[in-house]
């Protein structure tokens, strides 16, 4: 075991006695963002998920973490089990303790092989004489129980053809009983692709088949596929994944990053899509992964690669979504939180709002608004300085307004306002969760997911027309 120590590239092992404390009372200090019923990182900094398996028994959710800072650091992977969704039990984590792995143990995905749990990740190493990055593809095995029982790399290098940037594998089982896994990667000439290699079991050396092809799909500017995930739902095959470099259009592609689905038909390793598109629309979401073994739940890392926080200063960075379900309805993605988010909620209460209504409550609340298709302003929350997030529906497109919140970095760059179109809009699902705001329109046909900041603020809003709700709590979550 090696205890790594270096600047920002500092593992757990290395922690010194009470550090993690005192970072948690930094973190307890903030009394308006925190949230209360998505997963978020204990300290430091969460991005992508990770690992996301169900065992016939217990989900198994990691993520990236970065325990000291709100920075991209030294990356672990927090570990926990859970059944329901709302307590989630710590289990053994990835701790970067390896050569193969000495600057952090970056994303991928895991599979049941013989009741045994394999996570596929990369470990990322730099040189020491030059500081050259070189990426390694390795394997840890976790009993069921969740605990650790082994690491190792199975590919030490980039293969021929393609630069430093080659990770996050995300391994999946075929019909024929083979491991396979899809790895995203930029060829030589800079430009993003995936990567399809198969096994025939953990004791066999990773087989390059091809690049997996997506056509049509326009890889114009974009220069690195980062998470990629390929797998079956409702009869179709899916690829989603995280393409990096497209330019931004008017009403798409308006955050840095985006991640995106195709969905079709995949013939050898060329997936034919019927349909690409963005899977949120909101200005914080990147890098989702599907639950192996769960048909079609998915969680996504709420944040961007480059974004800072106002909670970076009480040092704790992001969260992930809620779990989703996916389904694939008139030829196109559907996502909605899961049934036991849905379990979750306590009493509906009806309310028909009208003009300014106070509703205790607001900032951890699900609100569910009836719109039929009529053009519909919502004002979320007030402060002293009248900070407040807005909601529009008109002529067929929903607007997300971040203007009169506070002002986080890239806005400048990347804007203020969030838009899609959706025709017939009926109902809008939010869930409000302190300084996340998950909104669902007509049941999952279009996302957007969203930090917004807004201190000390009163619990209320106003409509721009008498609309009726259905309102009720989420439970909060339990870290046991
Ligand atoms: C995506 C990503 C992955 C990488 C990980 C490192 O957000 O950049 O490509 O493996 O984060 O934390």
């Amino acid at each position: 075991m090696h205890i790594f120590n270096q600047g920002k590239y500092k593992s757990l092992h290395a922690q010194t006695h009470g550090e993690l404390d005192h970072i948690r009372r930094q973190v307890e200090q903030d009394k308006d963002f925190r949230p209360r019923y998505h997963l978020a990182a204990p300290t430091g900094l969460l991005n992508d998920p990770n690992g996301l398996l169900f065992d016939g028994e217990k989900y198994h959710i990691f993520y990236q973490w970065f325990p000291f800072d709100a920075i991209h650091g030294m990356k672990h992977w927090q570990h926990f089990t859970t059944t329901d969704f709302q307590t989630f039990t710590a289990a053994d984590m990835l701790i970067p303790d390896e050569l193969f792995e000495s600057h952090g143990c970056y994303s991928g995905g895991a599979i049941l092989w013989q009741d045994k749990i394999v996570a596929f990740y990369t470990g990322n190493t730099r040189r020491a004489s030059d500081n050259q990055r070189i990426p390694h593809q390795n394997i840890a095995i976790f009993d069921k129980s969740g605990k650790l029982l082994e690491k190792r790399c199975i590919m030490d290098r980039a293969p021929d053809g393609y630069t430093e940037h080659v990770r996050d594998p995300k391994p999946f089982i075929t019909t024929e009983g083979k491991i396979r896994f899809v790895l995203g990667a930029q060829r030589q000439d800079l430009s993003g692709t995936a990567l399809l290699y198969e096994m025939a079991d953990l004791t066999d050396t990773p087989r390059l088949l091809s690049e997996l092809a997506i056509v049509p799909f326009d890889n114009d500017k974009v220069f690195m596929w980062e998470c990629p995930d390929l797998f079956q739902l409702d009869g179709k095959d899916l690829f989603i994944w995280s393409p990096q470099g497209k330019a931004r259009e008017a009403k798409r592609f308006q955050n840095n990053y985006h991640a995106t689905y195709a969905l079709g038909k995949l013939e050898g390793t060329t997936l034919h899509a019927e349909h690409i598109e963005e899977l949120d629309y909101g200005f914080d979401f990147y890098a989702p992964q599907t639950i192996q073994n769960a048909h079609g739940i998915l969680y996504g890392w709420v944040g961007l690669p480059d974004l800072t926080y106002p909670t970076d200063d009480y040092k704790w960075h992001s969260m992930l979504t809620m779990p989703r379900q996916l389904k694939v309805k008139n030829g196109r993605l559907y996502q909605q939180p899961i049934a036991q988010i849905y379990a979750q909620l306590g009493e509906k209460q009806s309310h028909q709002l009208a003009g300014i209504v106070h509703l205790d409550g607001l900032d951890t609340a699900y609100l569910q608004i009836t719109v039929e298709n009529q053009p519909l302003a919502i004002q979320f929350f007030n402060n002293a300085q009248g900070q407040h997030l807005n909601l529009r529906y008109e002529n067929g497109i929903v607007s997300l307004d971040r203007s009169q919140t506070t002002q986080t970095a890239l806005m400048a760059e990347f804007g203020t306002l969030r838009q899609c179109e959706i025709a017939d809009l009926q109902s809008i699902e939010l869930f409000f969760d302190r300084s996340v705001v998950e909104i669902f329109l007509n049941h999952g046909e279009k996302v957007l997911t969203s930090r917004f900041f807004i201190q000390d603020r009163q619990n209320c809003l106003q409509v721009s027309r008498p609309v009726q709700a259905e309102i009720a709590q989420m439970a909060e979550i339990v870290y046991r």
